[in-house]
């Protein structure tokens, strides 16, 4: 089997798997409701509505991936650059995403020298919904999740740092989690739903904006960086980030 034809494959059979479980467990619930529903005490009732909300939300966030992924893959995805100033946009993340996670808290420390950089908002947000998630997603309640934006030495990139001080990840997985479909097994994984795509698509994203990503985590703080060119994209060099 040629190689596209074969990763196509495996790309249908991951998807298939991810829907499915979702859509056995809402199939299953509802038909235990609606055979038993006299035989169901409230409190139950209620637990099994929850899991069948759960389990749709994932199924939304799954299929709003797979269309990002889709739609990274193809050429129609243009991005629109424009003049943008960063820190109402990360506000606005960090109330998107604290509106989920009501425990947690934000800090965003962002530095004055950074001017309005070029880039398309949409996909810029994209960028820090994931980031900013994903360390509220895999730390404790009622820790505190650092956002700093500052200039690079070179004053031609924009640094963005989301730090998190979680279940960390081990150094052998920094370029695993950045795959398809890719997540690390531990007990806080386990419990929280991701279809292992954020991070794809992020480094997909920004990598088209000719930056760069890393990742370092050390005692259980982990830190993800992003250098975006704060001009024209084409003007710059890509990034490099040190790690
Ligand atoms: N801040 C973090 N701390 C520890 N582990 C992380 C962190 N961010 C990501 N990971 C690990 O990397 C994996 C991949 O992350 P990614 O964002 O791609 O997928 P996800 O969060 O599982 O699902 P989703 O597609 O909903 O984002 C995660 O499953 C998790 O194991
Ligand atoms: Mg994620």
């Amino acid at each position: 089997m040629e190689k596209t034809e074969q990763n196509y494959e495996d790309f249908i059979s991951t998807v298939s798997h991810e829907l499915r479980t979702p859509l056995t467990s809402i199939r299953g619930f509802s038909q235990t409701m609606l055979q038993s529903w006299d035989k169901i005490d409230d409190e139950s009732k209620k637990k099994f509505l929850k899991i069948i909300e759960e389990q749709s939300n994932r199924l939304i966030s799954l299929v709003e991936n797979m269309l990002s992924v889709t739609k990274l893959q193809s050429a129609k995805d243009n991005f629109v650059y424009k003049e943008t100033n960063l820190k109402p946009l990360i506000e606005q993340t960090i109330s998107i995403v604290k509106n989920q996670y009501k425990t947690h808290k934000f800090e965003l420390n962002f530095n004055k020298s950074v001017p309005p950089i070029f880039t398309d908002k949409d996909k810029f947000q994209q960028i820090m919904t994931n980031l900013i998630e994903n360390a509220a997603k895999y730390s404790n309640d009622n820790t505190t999740v650092y956002i700093t934006v500052s200039l690079t030495d070179s004053a031609q990139h924009v640094s963005l740092k989301v730090t998190d001080t979680g279940v960390g990840i081990d150094e052998k997985d920094y370029e695993k989690i950045f795959t398809k479909f890719s997540r690390i097994d531990s007990p806080l994984t386990r419990k929280v739903q991701g279809s292992g795509l954020g991070l794809y698509i992020t480094k997909n994203i920004v990598e088209k904006m000719n930056g760069c990503i890393s990742v370092k985590s050390e005692n259980k703080t982990t830190t993800f960086e992003v250098l975006l060119p704060i001009g024209n994209v084409e003007d710059y060099a890509r990034a490099k980030c040190s790690q």
